[in-house]
């Protein structure tokens, strides 16, 4: 997928510090990132988002399970045996790229177009650690995605918490893949952070499942366009059976049209009970849960999945715009990582500009610049999507008024500094 459009955007997110390249001191390693304080602002805002709509909202509760777990919960889910992925070998330049095991198309090398390329073969897609000081033969593994550690523990997450069916267990956390193919920014890394719901439920038909299943896709799709995502950019994917994940009993991506290509941003499956069933017969310890007539029944599952990192690329590609030499990111209001900056129009002039910083600061995302001149203060701002910048100039000192100006429309007003509260609030909310 590696083209220009995508490093077109990922400068961006190195210019503007979104993102880092991390241990550049001992030059870096491939594709490993530290992410800075405008992308940490728009993640906290979209995991306290996804707390809201997913377990707030509904009959849920969020838990932390360990990254490092018995490496025999592998053996029960069947990772170890099944979740792998496809690699080629290039012989003429020696590059390995991914491939679909099924896929007879691949001929050629993806990067030297050679034809002399062996045939697909498989290798374990999660990473091994060996946690023992004293290196016995066990081998450890960093959790591939946090639903295992809900899947294991769930009974007793139920027990303590008085949870009846149907209810959810959901996990924000950090899953790690040693993926082959690291040539596309935050789309594909090995460490990333998925926001995950396991929706537990009594199975009755096929009927209750499909009714189920397309409420997640609409809770789904709702929170994505929630954040500035159009509907008409984002696709639903039946998943062709051949395709789906050893797990899954059906999947529906949610593909996004990016400005490098359409991909698949999130997923929602339905797990049926396999992941419960099996490490029932795994573990040998009984996995099933009382329902309302206090009969025991393994329940099935349903679960949406969500990467925040390709979540935040599509957020910024939608919303960034390159005119004019100069970038442009309209971002809602909601997840504009500052919402105000406070810019007084020469140094001399900070102790009053910082009393109005300091009297916004509670109630919104506020930034203070004092360096530069300040039309290059407002093109930055414009830039990182500050939606409102507010100047503070020799005039203010006398009339009590500031400039403010809106990113959207480049709008300039006069307003006075006690009505700056009232006016921002009538903006936002029409
Ligand atoms: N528990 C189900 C599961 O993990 P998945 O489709 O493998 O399903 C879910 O992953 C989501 O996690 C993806 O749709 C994507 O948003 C994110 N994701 C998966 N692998 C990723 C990677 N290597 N880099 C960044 N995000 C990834």
């Amino acid at each position: 997928m590696a083209n220009s459009k995508l490093s077109n955007l990922s400068n961006y997110f190195i210019k503007y510090g979104f993102v880092l390249n991390d241990a550049l001191i001992y030059n870096g390693l491939e594709n490993t990132f530290v992410y800075g304080p405008l992308f940490l602002a728009i993640k906290t805002i979209i995991k306290q988002k996804w707390i809201q709509e997913f377990i707030t909202n509904k009959n849920c509760v969020l838990i932390e399970s360990p990254i490092i777990t018995n490496p025999d919960v592998y053996l029960g889910s069947k990772h170890l045996k099944q979740f792998k992925d496809c690699f080629i070998d290039c012989k003429n330049c020696k590059k390995r790229f991914r491939s679909d095991e099924n896929n007879s198309k691949i001929s050629s090398c993806q990067f030297c177009k050679s034809e002399e390329i062996t045939n697909p073969r498989n290798f374990q897609l999660m990473f091994e650690v060996n946690k023992d000081k004293f290196k016995s033969e066990k081998v450890f593994y960093l959790r591939p995605e946090t639903a295992q550690g809900i899947f294991i523990n769930y009974k007793e997450i139920g027990f303590v918490n008085n949870l009846k069916l149907p209810f959810g267990i959901g996990q924000i956390g950090k899953s790690f893949r040693n993926e082959i193919n690291l040539n596309n920014f935050l789309f594909r890394l090995r460490e990333f952070e998925q926001m995950e719901l396991e929706y537990f439920f009594e199975y009755q038909n096929l009927n209750q499942v499909e009714q189920l299943f397309s409420q997640f896709e609409n809770l789904v799709l709702n929170f994505l366009t929630s954040f500035g995502l159009k509907k008409e950019n984002i696709l639903l994917k039946n998943v062709e059976k051949n395709d789906l994940a050893h797990y899954a009993q059906k999947t529906t991506d949610f593909e996004f049209k990016f400005r490098f290509g359409t991909f698949e941003l999130c997923g929602l499956s339905y797990r049926k009970d396999f992941d419960l069933l099996n490490h029932q017969e795994f573990s040998k310890k009984k996995l099933y849960y009382l329902n309302s007539k206090n009969e025991k029944i393994i329940p099935h599952v349903i679960e949406p999945s969500i990467g925040i990192e390709r979540l935040i690329l599509a957020i910024i590609d939608s919303n960034l715009t390159f005119e004019n030499n100069r970038y442009l990111l309209n971002i809602p209001f909601a997840i504009a990582p500052f919402q105000i900056a406070i810019l007084p129009l020469v140094k001399k002039l900070n102790e009053p500009a910082i009393k109005i910083f300091n009297s916004l600061k509670n109630e919104f995302r506020c930034t203070f610049q004092d360096k530069k001149s300040i039309g290059k203060r407002y093109y930055y701002q414009d830039a990182i999507g500050t939606f409102f910048a507010i100047c503070f100039d020799y005039d203010s000192l006398v009339d009590f008024k500031v400039t403010i100006r809106i990113r959207n429309n480049k709008e300039q007003k006069r307003i006075l500094i006690s009505e700056i509260k009232n006016f921002i609030n009538k903006f936002i909310n029409g």
